[in-house]
C-alpha cells in the first residue's frame, strides 16, 4: 500500500516510541473529564444533527435528522395496497428480522410449540450480527458475577439503562453463552477446554467470550443451521412494509413486499416480534458504517407508526476504532479487541493520548478531539486519522499471537499489502450501533398488545452507551425471551377483524402538524442500493 510522506513519517515516530509507550499505562480520566470531553466532541452533543419530533408518543424529543425524516415520511401503503381479505400467511409468531435476535427467538418459539416464522428483506444471517468481531460478554468465571456485570452495564450508560433489562441481561448471560456453546458456536478455549475471555472498553473482568475475531459469524452460522435444522420456514428477500393490527389495537402480522417481484403479501400471526436490528447505513451526521447494508431503522419506524414508543433514540454509537486508511475499507470495523490485546492508540507524534480501554464514547470523543480540534492526527483520505499500534500485541503476548487472535483484521489488512504485525493502522470513529431504539418491558413487549421487539432495534437495555460484547449478549438474551414469551401469549389469542387505520390515523397526525413529505419509508436499502 502507497502511504504518503507524512503517514510514514509519522510511523517512524510511532515506531520510535513503541516501547516506551508499552510500558507506559495511560492515565484514566475522571467522570468530570469524561463528562466535558462527551459534551464537547462526542456527535451525540452536536445539536445540528438533531431535531424535534413533532407526532406520535415520542413528541416532543430529540431524533437525528435523518430517522426524523423516515419518522415524517409517508407510509409505501401510498404507493400500492394491500388486501387483507386475503391471508399468504398465517402462523403464531411472525419474526421479522433474521439475525442473531430473530434467529434465536424463532428456535425457542418453534421449540414451545409455536407455529413460527422469519421474514427478512435479506438471507438470513445477513445482519449486524454477522458482522460482529470481539465477542460475547458473560459472567460465567469464578472471579465474577452477573451482579458485578450488571454495575458494569450501568456504569458505561451513564446510568441511564433500564435496570429490568439489566438485570435480565446479566442473569442470564452465563446461560446464553452455554446455549450457544451447546448448540455448536467453536468459542475459543485453552487445552483444557475453559473459555478464552478478555477485557473490553469499561469492563471490570475478563468475559469477553469470543471466536477469534469473527464472533459474530461463528454465532450466526450456528444460530442459521438450528433454525434450518428445526424447519422453521424463512422467507428471504421480503421486507415487512407496515404492522397489521386488528380491531382490538393487537398487533396481528405484517405487509410484506417482496423485494425484487414488489409483490405484496399479508402475514398474519398472534404476536409479531421486531428484529430488525440498527441504523449504520442511515450515516447519522455523514458517517461512515461498520454495519451491514440492510441497517436502515426499519424496525423503528414500523413500531412507531403502530403506537409504540421509543427510547433513547438520540443516542448513537461511533465506534472509536473504525478503518481509515485505505480508503476501500473506510469505516470497516477494527475490533476492540485489538485494544484488549494491547494496542494503544496513539497520535501523529507518538504520543499514547487516551486509555485504549476506555467506553466507547469516551475513547471515540477522545479520537475526535485529537483529529477535528487538536490536529495531531494524520491526514488520511476522509480528513484526519490517529495510530492503533498493532505491533505492540505480538510485543506483549509473544510473536503470532496477532495472527491467532485476529485473524480476520490480519486478512482484511493484507489484502492491502498492510501488516499490521508490522505497521500500525490508521483509525477514526466509525457509526457502529444505534443505543436506543423502542422501548419493551421485560418480556419484550411494547406497550402495543401483541408487539414484541429483540435485538438491536431494542432501547434500554444499554442506556446511553452499550459495552463491548453485550450487544451479542442481548440479541441472545432478549431473542430467546421474546420467543418464549410469544409462545407463551399466543395461546389466548384469538384475533379480530385486521386493520391498518393506524397508519391512516399517523397520516393524519403527520398531516395535522402541518408535515409533508415526498419520501417514503421504512427505507429498507440504504441511498446509493438500487431504489425500491
Ligand atoms: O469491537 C468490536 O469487536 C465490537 C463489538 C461490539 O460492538 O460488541
Amino acid at each position: 500500500m502507497n502511504f504518503t510522506p507524512e503517514m510514514l513519517a509519522s510511523m517512524a515516530k510511532v515506531e520510535a516510541a513503541r516501547e516506551a509507550n508499552i510500558a507506559l499505562e495511560p492515565r484514566r480520566m475522571t467522570a468530570e473529564e469524561k463528562d466535558a470531553l462527551l459534551k464537547a466532541y462526542h456527535p451525540d452533543y452536536r445539536q445540528d444533527g438533531f431535531d424535534i419530533i413533532k407526532v406520535g408518543g415520542n413528541a416532543g424529543q430529540k431524533a437525528p435528522k435523518e430517522l426524523l425524516a423516515l419518522l415524517e415520511a409517508n407510509s409505501r401503503l401510498t404507493q400500492v395496497t394491500a388486501n387483507l381479505d386475503k391471508i399468504d400467511y398465517d402462523v403464531d409468531v411472525l419474526v421479522i428480522g433474521g439475525g442473531g435476535a430473530g434467529s434465536s427467538a424463532a428456535i425457542e418459539a418453534h421449540n414451545a410449540g409455536a407455529n413460527v416464522m422469519i421474514v427478512t428483506k435479506l438471507r438470513i444471517g445477513d445482519a449486524n450480527t454477522m458482522m460482529a468481531e470481539g465477542g460475547i460478554q458473560a459472567a460465567d468465571k469464578e472471579n465474577d458475577s452477573p451482579a458485578q456485570h450488571y454495575l458494569d452495564v450501568m456504569g458505561g450508560g451513564h446510568y441511564t439503562n433500564r435496570p429490568e433489562l439489566v438485570a435480565k441481561l446479566v442473569t442470564e448471560g452465563p446461560g446464553a453463552v452455554k446455549w450457544l456453546n451447546e448448540l455448536g458456536v467453536e468459542f475459543d478455549k485453552d487445552e483444557n477446554g475453559n473459555m478464552i475471555t478478555t477485557h473490553g472498553g469499561g469492563t471490570s473482568r475478563k468475559r469477553m467470550h469470543a471466536a477469534a475475531d469473527y464472533s459474530g459469524a461463528e454465532i450466526m452460522r450456528t444460530l442459521r443451521d438450528e433454525v434450518l435444522n428445526l424447519g422453521i420456514p424463512v422467507v428471504d428477500f421480503t421486507a415487512a412494509i407496515e404492522l397489521i393490527k386488528d380491531e382490538n389495537g393487537r398487533c396481528a402480522g405484517a405487509v410484506l413486499m417482496n423485494m425484487e417481484t414488489k409483490q405484496i403479501l399479508v402475514a398474519r400471526a398472534k404476536a409479531v416480534i421486531l428484529a430488525t436490528g440498527g441504523a449504520g447505513r442511515m450515516h447519522y451526521q455523514g458517517f461512515p458504517t461498520s454495519n451491514h447494508y440492510g441497517a436502515t431503522a426499519d424496525g423503528l419506524i414500523l413500531a412507531y407508526r403502530a403506537g409504540a414508543k421509543l427510547l433513547y433514540q438520540d443516542t448513537l454509537q461511533y465506534h472509536p476504532t473504525g478503518a481509515a486508511f485505505p480508503n476501500q475499507i473506510y469505516g470497516a470495523l477494527v475490533t476492540e479487541k485489538v485494544r484488549s490485546l494491547g494496542a494503544k492508540v496513539i497520535n501523529r507524534d507518538g504520543v499514547a493520548f487516551v486509555h485504549p480501554l476506555e467506553t466507547r464514547d469516551v475513547e471515540a470523543a477522545a479520537v475526535i478531539r485529537e483529529c477535528d480540534d487538536r490536529k495531531l492526527g494524520v491526514e488520511a483520505p476522509n480528513g484526519q486519522a490517529v495510530w492503533l499500534d498493532t505491533p505492540m500485541i505480538d510485543m506483549i503476548h509473544g510473536a503470532g499471537t496477532l495472527e491467532k487472535r485476529l485473524p480476520a483484521m490480519l486478512r482484511m489488512y493484507m489484502k492491502y499489502d498492510i501488516d499490521m504485525r508490522k505497521v500500525p493502522i490508521l483509525i477514526y470513529p466509525t457509526l457502529h450501533y444505534q443505543n436506543g431504539g423502542i422501548e419493551i418491558d421485560v418480556n419484550d413487549e411494547t406497550c402495543v398488545p401483541g408487539l414484541f421487539v429483540a435485538g438491536e432495534a431494542v432501547g434500554g437495555i444499554h442506556g446511553r452507551n452499550r459495552l463491548m460484547g453485550n450487544s451479542l449478549l442481548d440479541i441472545i438474551v432478549f431473542g430467546r425471551n421474546a420467543g418464549k414469551a410469544t409462545a407463551r401469549a399466543v395461546k389466548d389469542v384469538h384475533l379480530g377483524k385486521l386493520t391498518l387505520k393506524h397508519v391512516d390515523e399517523y397520516a393524519k397526525a403527520l398531516a395535522d402538524a402541518g408535515i409533508h413529505s415526498d419520501i417514503v419509508s421504512p427505507k429498507l436499502l440504504p441511498d446509493y442500493a438500487r431504489r425500491v
